[in-house]
């Protein structure tokens, strides 16, 4: 069903203010959300609404957390997010390094103690949107095999970066999981009853698999490359911070009521410091431009940059309304917040 994004918001705000987050989180948190929906990063969008919903009904998400910054170094501080809502805490984060940045070229903030923070290229595109470039990367729950092994140890630990182009409001941009796939495309090959390449994933064994059922773990993009930039991820995003790492990051569905101490890292460049912001931005254009031009191989109709699909997609979903699949919908329009929909739940479960 097609809505319109200023509904979808509305109706995210009002599921989780009701499951107890305080109003502007909840706005934060919607706005986060449709963001992705609005790309067609629809794994990361109102899906997601029904388990935050619980989680934080069920107190596994600090509703009156103490968000401070601590100012760490001229160009670095941590934001300690006492286990409250990550997008909100990411995004006031984000605030802090653009504010550094702006005054002293480049700024490094961690985020400590988070729950989750949805698609991260949001908080670059925050960056990209004040005229600097954004890096962020993040933790997630240990579900992916570390290159020769049969058993998880990382997350799908995810990489996001923006950089603004002469257009306003337009941005080359990177906004990628380490693993081949997401968990929610063997989700979908498992609703459908269809099987999945045997690149994505192993079973218990560490055998690849091509039956979405036998999963039990996922597999990083291009073997070691991939599990090294796993390992990139975690070290920033966790280690640096002292925070759990590794096979060590709390899962996201083992005990919806304990807060989960994720690590987040934003990494403001303002190029400013590094020559003419025109120039940069013009070049930035034209690498867009280049791009577009490059003959495309055969099966191809074009070469996007990257980032484009998802700006292709929001030019058609602000003329026609955000697709959002009928039961996300009905969910958001009910009264519901469930109890035990996704508390101690195995993620590769059948
Ligand atoms: P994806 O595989 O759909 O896209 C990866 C990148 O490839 C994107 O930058 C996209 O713009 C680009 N791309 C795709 N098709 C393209 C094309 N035809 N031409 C040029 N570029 C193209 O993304 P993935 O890996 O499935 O991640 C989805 C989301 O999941 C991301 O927003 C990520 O932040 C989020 N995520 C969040 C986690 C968290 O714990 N917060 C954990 C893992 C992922």
């Amino acid at each position: 069903m097609r809505i319109s994004q200023e509904d979808l918001k509305g109706l995210i705000k009002t599921k989780l203010h009701n499951a107890g987050l305080k109003e502007d989180h909840a706005e934060t948190a919607a706005d986060v959300l449709v963001f992705a929906d609005e790309r067609g990063i629809h794994s990361h969008g109102a899906m997601r609404v029904e388990y935050y919903a619980e989680r934080i009904a069920k107190g596994g998400i600090n509703t009156n957390p103490d968000f401070r910054f601590e100012k760490t170094g001229p160009c670095s501080g941590v934001f300690h997010a006492d286990g409250g809502n990550g997008h909100t805490a990411a995004k006031l984060a984000m605030d802090e390094a653009i504010k550094m940045a702006k005054e002293s070229g480049i700024a490094i903030v961690g985020v400590r103690d988070m729950s989750h923070s949805g698609a991260i290229s949001y908080f670059t595109h925050q960056a990209a949107d004040a005229n600097l470039i954004g890096l962020t990367v993040c933790q997630s729950d240990p579900m992916v095999v570390p290159f020769g092994g049969a058993e998880p140890y990382y997350g799908t630990n995810p990489i996001a970066f923006a950089a603004p182009s002469a257009e306003d409001g337009k941005f080359i941009t990177l906004d990628m999981a380490t693993t081949v796939q997401a968990w929610g495309k063997i989700l979908h090959a498992r609703s459908k009853n269809e099987s999945i390449p045997d690149t994505w994933a192993v079973d218990k064994n560490g055998e690849p698999t091509t039956d979405p059922f036998n999963v039990n773990a996922l597999l990083p993009i291009s073997g070691p490359k991939g599990y090294g930039l796993m390992m990139m991820v975690d070290v920033l995003s966790g280690i640096l911070l002292g925070l759990p790492f590794g096979n060590k990051v709390s899962s996201m569905y083992e005990d919806l009521t304990e807060y989960r101490k994720l690590g987040q890292l934003h990494i403001v460049i303002n190029p400013e410091f590094f020559g003419s912001l025109g120039n940069f931005k013009k070049d930035i254009s034209q690498t867009m431009d280049d791009l577009n031009q490059i003959k495309p191989a055969p099966g191809f109709s074009k070469v996007l940059y990257p980032g484009q699909n998802n700006d292709v997609v929001i030019a058609e979903y602000k003329e026609n309304g955000i697709e959002i699949v009928d039961d996300i919908l009905e969910y958001l329009r009910s009264d519901v917040i469930h109890n035990n929909q996704y508390d101690h739940k195995d993620p590769f479960a059948k």
